[in-house]
Parts: C-alpha cells; structure tokens; sequence
C-alpha cells in the first residue's frame, strides 16, 4: 500500500497537540508519509519539523507547492489568515482539511468552495464531533423519532489564552470560533439550516479581562429546513469561576435525548456510553487518509461543500445580531456572496 503524502500549513496548538499525534502513528505504521510542514514562524516549523522526523520544511506555503508533491495538505491557520492555500490545492488536485471556521469572510468560503467543487477534490472541514460514536448513536436514534426542537448551552470559563481568540475582528466571537462546533453537530442530527435570528450582550470597554472585546452573550435561533427549531446560547462572562456547562439537548415525540461524547441519555436513562470516551481526532484523521487514498470525497463527515452552511449559519447570527436581531436567511447571505465575488487574495 502506497504512503499517503501529506503537507501541513500552520503548526501551531490544533495541528502539534491533535492531528499530528494521530498522523504520526500512521507514519510509524507506513500509512502515510509527514513530508512537508510550512509555518511563517520560522523557528516554530523547525522545530515541529524535529519532533515530528519531517524533512521538508516552508515558511510560505506557495513554494512547498511548487517544491513538494503531496496527496493531501492540513490547513490549521487562524481564521482571518486564509489566503489562496485552498485554491491551490484544488488546482493542483490535492486533497485538503480546513480547521473550522473555515474563514470570517462568506465571499472567500463561497469561492474556495467552488474551486474545491471544479476540482472534484476530497475535502474535510475539522468538524470534530461527527466523528464521536455518541454523535452516530443519536443520529440513527433520531432517524426513528420525529424531532421538534433543540438545545445548545455553552457557558465559556477560563480567561483568554491567545490574543487572536479574545479579539472580535480575529476570531468572529465565540459563537463563531467554538459555538460551531455545535452548530455542525445539530446539523449532522437535524440537516441544514435555513435561517437565523440573534441578539448578542455587547462587553463594554473596560468590562472583563483585557483584551478580550468578544460579546458577553451570544443568543441565537435557528429554523432548520426541516422546520425543527433550535436555541444556542452561549456565553463567555465565567472567566474568575471553575464552573462551565456544555449541552446539547433534542427533543422529539416523548423523547428528551441528551448528547456528550462519552454518554447518551434518552429520557433520564442511560442509552450508549463509552466512559473513557475515544480520540475522535484520531477517528477523524484515518477518516481522512483512507478518503484521500481512496479519491473518494464521499468518505469524509464535513466535506468543504457540507460544511458551507455550518458557517453560514454560524456567520449569519453575528449578522443578524448586528441588524439588532433580523431575521437572515442563509441562502441570501451565501447568494449574496457570490455576487459579491472574491479574489482570492
Ligand atoms: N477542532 C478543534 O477543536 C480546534 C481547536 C483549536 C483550534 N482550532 C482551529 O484551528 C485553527 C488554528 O488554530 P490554532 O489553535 O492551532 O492556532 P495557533 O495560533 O496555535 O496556530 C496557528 C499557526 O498558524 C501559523 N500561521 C499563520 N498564518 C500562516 C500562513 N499563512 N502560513 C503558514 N502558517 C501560518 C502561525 O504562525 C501559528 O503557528 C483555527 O481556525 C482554530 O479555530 C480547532
């Protein structure tokens, strides 16, 4: 079996502590090959390159392209820094993973999207949770039932650890940056989002710890195409407090389902659990390799074109709460992105 050849862009936090680790178990095994890694932190690079036996190492992705022939490319870059990697894996045929969100700008996803779609390339958006066994358990359980409504409840603690995710114009705000995840995973359960309406709390100059300028409170509602409808709420005010919450309830005909990777309640009982719950990162790279071996873009849970309406919707809210709480519809607001256009910068 021949090697799958895979390059890395960004080897910062999500890339060294979560996709690597499992990627390298392959490479010991000869599954793939970990062949090129490009960071525009010189010093960075190197050393991931050193801990993890890579040769080849970049500091501007055009170059490893030009220089390396890869089957797949890692792309793991703060949102805001996406440039034309993904339009230039797509020309190039290679196979290409997006950590979420994918980019704050709707145009540029919209147009990389169309470039991954003309390429016809294998593609994976970092939607980690469809890749927990507890996520196809209520999946094929609500495939049984007749949902109605959902429920996200994320309460944020902790204070900022990087300056990008406590900026708003960096990150888009925790709904955006974490809360997605979330989205994804109702998705995977209830399909596509049609439309969204949200009110944010607004922090004040001066309110919470510097520097963080992300909103208090992110309130948002969803009408699923199906006509299910959902509240997320989140907020990040906990920053002095060890107490946070995180669940995902969804309510059907005389079923109250409640979602945690290790665990899976269905009207107070226990129905599925897995205690030590499993490395659903590294669920998620075999995902990937054996797609890319396979040059089948159905293999992968998210792939870029799937994953499109989860930012949508995730970008849609920050919109609607900045119209005080209009109603969004995320076919216009991806229409409207196309017309816009994007050159790819
Ligand atoms: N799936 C998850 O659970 C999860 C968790 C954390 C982060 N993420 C996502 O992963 C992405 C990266 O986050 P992170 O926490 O690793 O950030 P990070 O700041 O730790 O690392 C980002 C790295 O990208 C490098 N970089 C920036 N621009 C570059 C470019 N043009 N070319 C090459 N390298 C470049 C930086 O130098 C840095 O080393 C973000 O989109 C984030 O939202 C996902």
């Amino acid at each position: 079996m021949k090697p799958v050849r895979l390059g890395f862009i960004g080897l910062g936090h999500i890339a060294t502590r979560a996709h690597l680790p499992p990627l390298a178990e392959m490479a010991e095994a000869g599954e793939v090959v970990l062949q090129a890694f490009c960071d525009v932190n010189r010093e960075a690079v190197e050393e991931q390159a050193r801990a993890f036996g890579v040769r080849a190492v970049y500091t501007d992705h055009h170059e490893m392209f030009r220089k390396e022939a890869l089957d797949g490319v890692y792309v793991c870059i703060p949102p805001t820094l996406h440039t034309d990697a993904e339009q230039m894996a797509a020309e190039r045929g290679t196979a290409l993973f997006v950590e979420k969100p994918q980019t704050l700008d709707i145009a540029q996803a919209v147009a990389f999207n169309r470039a991954i779609q003309k390429a016809g390339i294998v593609s994976q958006v970092g939607f980690l949770n469809r890749y927990h066994p507890s996520s196809e358990r209520v999946r094929e359980m609500l495939g049984e039932r007749t949902p109605r409504h959902a429920l996200v409840q994320f309460f944020y603690s902790g204070r900022p650890v990087r300056y990008w995710t406590s900026r708003f114009e960096l990150c888009g705000g925790s709904f955006v940056e974490n809360t997605i995840h979330m989205v994804d995973l109702l998705r995977f359960f209830l399909g596509d989002i049609e439309a969204v309406s949200a009110f944010y709390v607004d922090r004040k100059p001066g309110e919470g710890p510097e520097p963080m300028d992300l909103p208090h409170v992110y309130n948002v509602s969803y009408r699923f195409r199906s006509g299910v409808t959902a509240n997320a709420t989140t907020s990040r005010v906990l920053t002095n407090v060890s107490v946070s919450r995180r669940e995902i309830l969804v309510v059907s005909d005389d079923s109250l389902i409640e979602w945690s990777a290790q665990r899976v309640v269905e009207n107070g009982e226990t129905v599925w659990e897995m205690p030590g719950g499993c490395n659903a990162f590294g669920v998620q790279a075999r995902a990937f390799v054996e797609a890319v071996r396979r040059a089948d873009p159905a293999l992968t849970r998210s792939p870029y074109p799937e994953a499109l309406n989860s930012l949508a919707a995730v970008l849609g809210a920050n919109v609607s709460a900045a119209k005080g709480g209009e109603l969004v519809q995320l076919d216009d607001l991806i229409a409207g992105a196309q017309e816009a256009g994007h050159g790819c910068r």
